[in-house]
């Protein structure tokens, strides 16, 4: 596999192009954002951790029938993927209350949700990621009805097995993000990457934050939030 030229720099990654049309390869880098772009700073090898975090994530999802881009991990910082047509959402799930959400409605950061929120947002930089609703995706033909449909299932279904495995580990997934693509088949497939930088982990005992609040908030202890969320899934300890 060639890495050729670079084809987009994001904020946490660059995407290259590769001798093989239909695959990307990944870097991920250490660049760290809060509040789109308005905060920035590095978390010493977040690119490394986040890689391989998502790395295990999607192999636990795959395992439970959850299709996803990522072909396999040529090194610490580098992801092959399939080049997707990305769907212009941010698919948020929530199941405990923070962030926007406890401050949108006023309610307490840590409050349980009777069941879980999906809410969507236009991804678009220059907007600053606003929310819409199935009606703005419709009419925009962002996606169609069935794409939506695929959408809001495979996140619930996303959502069960993360829960699930995440509480074997101490770990309350409080809310989390998700990008999803059309590959050439024009099959809907999950994308981009599961970390703390688009997770909420909490220690289920002393509710401690092991995830990007610890930058966005300035609660120090950042890159440990990170080591600890490799160390409890993989045993890989830095
Ligand atoms: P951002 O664009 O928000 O700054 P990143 O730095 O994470 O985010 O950049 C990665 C970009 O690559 C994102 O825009 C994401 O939508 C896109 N992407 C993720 N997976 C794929 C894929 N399989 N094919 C094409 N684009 C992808
Ligand atoms: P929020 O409470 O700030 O809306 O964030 C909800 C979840 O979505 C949280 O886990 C962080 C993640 N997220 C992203 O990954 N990218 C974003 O641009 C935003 C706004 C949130």
């Amino acid at each position: 596999m060639e890495k050729k030229e670079a084809l987009y720099e994001g904020k946490a990654k660059i995407m290259y192009a590769t001798d093989n049309p239909d695959q990307l390869l990944v870097y991920y880098k250490d660049d760290a954002t809060a509040g789109n772009g308005a905060k920035k700073g590095t978390i010493v090898d977040k690119g490394i951790m986040n890689n391989k975090i998502t790395m295990f994530f999607f192999d636990l999802l795959a395992k439970e029938g959850i299709e996803h881009h990522v072909i396999s991990m040529p090194s610490d910082r580098e992801m092959i993927v399939k080049k997707l047509d990305i769907i212009p959402l941010e698919v948020i799930i929530r199941n405990v209350a923070a962030g926007s959400l406890a401050k949108r409605l006023g309610l307490e950061e840590g409050t349980p949700m009777s069941m879980p929120i999906i809410e969507l947002c236009y991804k678009n930089d220059d907007l600053g990621d606003p929310m819409i609703n199935n009606y703005h995706v419709l009419a925009c033909k962002l996606a169609t009805k069935e794409e939506l449909a695929q959408i809001e299932a495979m996140s619930l279904k996303i959502n069960d097995i993360l829960v699930k495995y995440l509480k074997t580990k101490n770990i309350d997934l409080i809310d989390f993000k998700l990008e999803f693509g059309r590959d050439k088949d024009g099959k809907v497939i999950l994308a981009d990457e599961l970390s703390p930088d688009n997770c909420r982990f909490w220690d289920t005992e002393t509710h401690e934050k092991l995830d990007k609040d610890r930058f966005r908030r300035d609660l120090g202890n950042v890159e440990d939030a990170y080591k600890e969320i490799l160390r409890r899934l993989t045993g890989e300890v830095r």
